[in-house]
């Protein structure tokens, strides 16, 4: 199938090792980041925090926070050019909320005499609020949206990426704790370019489930 969407998802892949000599062009991040800005979420609710670490000295931080592991994961954080943090809140409730219906006032889409009713959508924080006050499957839930939307950017841009559950995410999120500013982070993403000679994913075809496996149309 020719198509532009279909060749940027055929183009990208896990990359596992990195040019640590090339840096994402400043107006590409800009890009992608803008972009990330405007992922979608439940009830617009946003509850996510990008940590971006760009300075050699973020990403040691980072690295650091994989202590002995002999994970590939730890080599992408210093070779790649960035590493976007995912933050989620764990325990959003209607005062978090009450950002997103200001803004929607300040952005003109929801009119000021409204405000009361556009707490409506509360019921989906009680709706996924468990037993212990804990959000955190759900805004996690979120941070995925993100992360899909930024495979496909950064595939549209030519920019290489790693998604990473693979990190110790109670360290990331103790070692970051000041920038996530009370979030937690369990994912996080590499971006940068592959290495020319040593990436051996970049040469490995696709591979998925045949279409009939994943869709059933009735
Ligand atoms: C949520 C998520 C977490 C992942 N975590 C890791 C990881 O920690 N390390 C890694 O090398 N790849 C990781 N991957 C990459 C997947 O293994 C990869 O996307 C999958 O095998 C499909 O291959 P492709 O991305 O090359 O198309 C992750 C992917 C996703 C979507």
């Amino acid at each position: 199938m020719h198509h532009p969407i279909i060749e940027d998802l055929l183009w990208r892949y896990t990359t596992k090792k990195y040019d640590n000599t090339r840096k994402v062009p400043q107006e590409d991040m800009d890009v992608f980041l803008e972009a990330l800005r405007l992922s979608a979420s439940s009830i617009n609710s946003q509850q996510w925090k990008f940590v971006v670490l760009a300075s050699d000295e973020a990403k040691a931080r980072m690295q650091q926070s994989f202590g002995d592991s002999p994970s590939l994961n730890k080599q992408h954080v210093m070779d790649g050019s960035h590493v976007i943090l995912f933050g989620n809140h764990p325990r959003y409730s209607r005062e978090d909320y009450a950002e997103v219906v200001d803004q929607g006032i300040a952005d003109k889409r929801t009119q000021a005499e409204n405000r009361d009713a556009a707490f409506g959508a509360c019921v989906y924080i009680d709706k996924n609020t468990d037993s212990h006050g804990s959000t955190s499957g759900w805004t996690r839930a979120q941070t995925y949206i993100a992360l899909g939307n930024a495979l496909h950017i950064l595939a549209r841009l030519k920019i290489d990426a790693t998604p990473m559950e693979g990190i110790d995410a109670a360290a990331v999120t103790r070692e970051f704790s000041e920038e996530l500013d009370g979030y937690a982070c369990s994912l996080a993403l590499v971006i940068g370019y592959h290495h020319p000679e040593e990436d051996f994913n970049a040469k490995l075809p696709k591979s998925r489930k045949p279409f009939e496996k994943v869709f059933t149309i009735i």
